[in-house]
């Protein structure tokens, strides 16, 4: 790998899951375009990720990040978002509560339009296409016209993107979050399940912490902390064009970011070492995460490290493990170990999603909630025999009532999918099914945290 960096050193090197644009024209147009667009994101902001990232690889928090597999132009409306954001506060919540633990919030939003596919083409009846590859690409629909990479696409991405951060930033800071309204971020659908009820128990005893702090003196129009909270945006960094044209150098640093987003993550299928997907992302300051499969070697993860975080910042680099319940026990160990051995500091978080994708009897991609469940605890308690933090989650969640993956406490069956099957991509866990993790994740945190002892009283009498 050469030193010298640049947002378009990545042009130099092969390039895996890329679009095949007709117009080449009509791309770079559309690139210098962007180029001039404003950022969607500030350095700031990345640098404020960054040192809570670096308090998760302490040990000292925990990373919650998701949302859905791929964002759609056709869905995105205000509800999808109020509802996300209302199910990811719920999970922060009963994380920080139930585990007390603090919680950095990231979601997989405003930026998420990118698809690694496994065949670069599909095939229905006698015609083959370009797969779909997300909607900055292509679209969802199976003709010779809608699967045309089309760089417009990219525009409209953007602007979609600023929109949802328009949204985001207002709940977020506007009083939305405002932990004194911690029992309306129940949907409607889930306030008589089980998750549901369980929330509602822990949303009262929050109200009863607040009524007390308030008559201590402590409420939210005095403390920002309370009325509002941090919440980050991340996105796979796949389409390098539109990630380098969205990179930008910072003045009061003098450093590159990509504004994009705040977290930008390499797919499994794009993480090869001499690739450009690696050296675009060496060159950002964002924080970066990486996912990690069973074909990761240990030696490879360690020069992949020193590639991608050679100063060793935490904060800097988040390892997504994504194994599947059946092999985590395989190969998290030696992966941990080698980190260890080499005294490198790096937040390891868990997607129990992607290696429990099965197929339905009845042609549905789904996932079981048992097999997720199963990786996450695998995850836990391997962190936990290692002396290594587990430091966050990585899911694929939508804040509707979607069917898409089996099982969680209404045991949804195969014969449930075909009723709300929405997702353009892979299959999501709805409001229920995530609410419901994140109260086993909350007792599997305070199972392992020693709580610290009270201050001591002070000494009676006087003097020293
Ligand atoms: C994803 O996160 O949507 C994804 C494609 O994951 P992976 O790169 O781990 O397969
Ligand atoms: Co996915």
């Amino acid at each position: 790998m050469t030193d010298k960096w640049s947002p378009s050193s990545w042009r130099e090197k092969p390039v895996l899951q890329s679009p095949h644009y007709p117009d080449l024209d009509a791309l770079r147009e559309t690139e210098s375009q962007l180029a001039e667009f404003p950022p969607l994101v500030f350095a700031g902001e990345v640098r404020r990720l960054k040192s809570e990232l670096a308090e998760v690889a302490h040990g000292n928090a925990f990373l919650l990040q998701g949302g859905d597999c791929a964002e759609s132009f056709a869905e995105h409306n205000a509800n999808n978002i109020r509802d996300f954001f209302r199910v990811l506060l719920q999970m922060a919540v009963v994380l920080t509560f139930a585990g007390s633990c603090p919680v950095v919030k990231v979601g997989r939003i405003a930026g998420q339009f990118a698809k690694p596919r496994s065949a670069p083409t599909e095939t229905q009846g006698d015609e083959e296409l370009p797969s779909y590859f997300g909607d900055i690409i292509n679209s969802i629909r199976f003709d010779r016209d809608g699967r045309q990479p089309d760089p417009m696409r990219m525009l409209m991405a953007y602007r979609q993107a600023a929109a949802t951060l328009n949204l985001l930033r207002a709940f977020a800071q506007g009083g939305y979050a405002n932990l004194e309204h911690v029992h309306q971020w129940t949907l409607g659908f889930i306030e008589d399940s089980p998750a549901g009820e369980k929330y509602d128990e822990l949303a009262g005893r929050i109200s009863e912490a607040l009524g007390f702090m308030r008559a201590c003196g402590i409420s939210s129009d005095a403390t920002p902390k309370l009325r509002s909270t941090d919440f980050f945006t991340s996105h796979e960094a796949l389409l390098l064009g539109y990630e380098q044209a969205l990179t930008r150098i910072d003045s009061t640093s003098g450093e590159w970011y990509d504004t994009s987003g705040h977290f930008l993550w390499i797919g499994e299928r794009t993480r090869q070492l001499e690739n450009a997907h690696v050296e675009f992302a060496r060159g950002i300051k964002n924080p970066i995460g990486v996912k990690i499969g069973e074909r990761m070697g240990e030696d490879e993860l360690i020069r992949l490290i020193d590639i991608l975080n050679p100063a060793d910042e935490a904060g800097r680099l988040t390892l997504i493990t994504r194994f599947g319940a059946g092999h985590i026990a395989k190969h998290l160990p030696r992966l941990v170990r080698a980190v260890q051995r080499e005294g490198r500091t790096v937040v390891w978080s868990c997607d129990p999603m992607h290696g429990n994708t099965v197929k339905a009897a009845n042609g549905y991609k789904t996932r079981p909630f048992d097999q997720i469940l199963s990786e996450l605890e695998q995850f836990m308690a391997i962190h936990e025999a290692e002396g290594t933090h587990a430091g966050g989650v990585h899911f694929e969640m939508t804040g509707q009532n979607v069917t898409e993956c089996l099982g969680g406490q209404h045991q949804l069956g195969e014969a449930d999918l075909s009723s709300r099957y929405h997702t353009h991509c892979d299959p999501r866990l709805n409001a229920d099914q995530a609410l419901e993790l994140a109260f086993q994740i909350a007792d599997k945190l305070k199972a392992r945290r020693v709580t610290p002892p009270p201050p001591a009283m002070p000494a009676a009498g006087f003097g020293v």
